[in-house]
């Protein structure tokens, strides 16, 4: 499976670290997109910052920046299969949704609407506007996912690993890639 993973300026990129490391194990080939407002969430978010946090998603896949608008991901031949937006902003949502592809994120999201492939957006915000739900009830209607970053609680998490696992592996749920990121609901 070919999987375009980007990373935006969301809070919540301990998500899209964790899925690039669980995708890579699954046997997955990324091209992972990283854009300028994700580096700056991850100085703050990540340990190490940007710099440790890019070298790790290096070794998940191949890394763009969001202005590379001539890699793989822009092109619908060059065959993803499915593409993961994780963490999203609602600034990338909205370009998403308006069809205007201005960077690597939004063109490889209008690639796959068009191409009529898995499209996945992990988007974060809260409260969350008229404007993100509409952004995001319109992506819905053209059968795109919608799965907010909102982490469950009857899993009994311990840590926070535990919250970032939950959602990484209800991604990899929409992938259909199995996994065990998180433990199942038995009653
Ligand atoms: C620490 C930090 C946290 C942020 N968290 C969010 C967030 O959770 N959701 C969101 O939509 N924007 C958030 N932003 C704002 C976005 O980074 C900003 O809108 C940016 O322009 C998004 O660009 P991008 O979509 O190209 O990555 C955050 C910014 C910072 C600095």
């Amino acid at each position: 499976m070919r999987v375009t993973l980007a990373l935006t300026g969301a809070s919540g990129i301990a998500y899209g670290m964790r899925l690039a490391e669980a995708l890579k194990g699954a046997g997955a080939k990324l091209d992972i997109v990283v854009t300028a407002a994700a580096l700056k969430v991850m100085d703050y978010e990540e340990p190490g910052g940007s710099k440790k946090a890019l070298a790790r998603l290096e070794k998940c896949g191949r890394v763009y920046g969001d202005c590379e608008i001539g890699a793989p991901p822009a092109s619908g031949s060059s065959g993803a299969d499915a593409v993961v937006v994780c963490p999203c902003s609602m600034k990338t949502l909205s370009a998403i949704a308006c069809g205007f592809s201005f960077n690597l994120v939004a063109r490889a999201a209008d690639v796959a609407i068009k191409e009529g492939k898995t499209l996945v957006l992990v988007v974060r915000e809260t409260p969350i506007s008229a404007i993100h739900l509409e952004n995001m009830l319109k992506l819905a209607r053209l059968g795109v996912v919608i799965m907010p970053a909102s982490p469950a609680l009857y899993h009994s998490p311990k840590k926070v690993e535990d919250q970032v696992d939950f959602i990484a592996g209800k991604v990899l749920d929409r992938l259909k890639i199995k996994h065990s990121l998180y433990r199942r609901w038995k009653p």
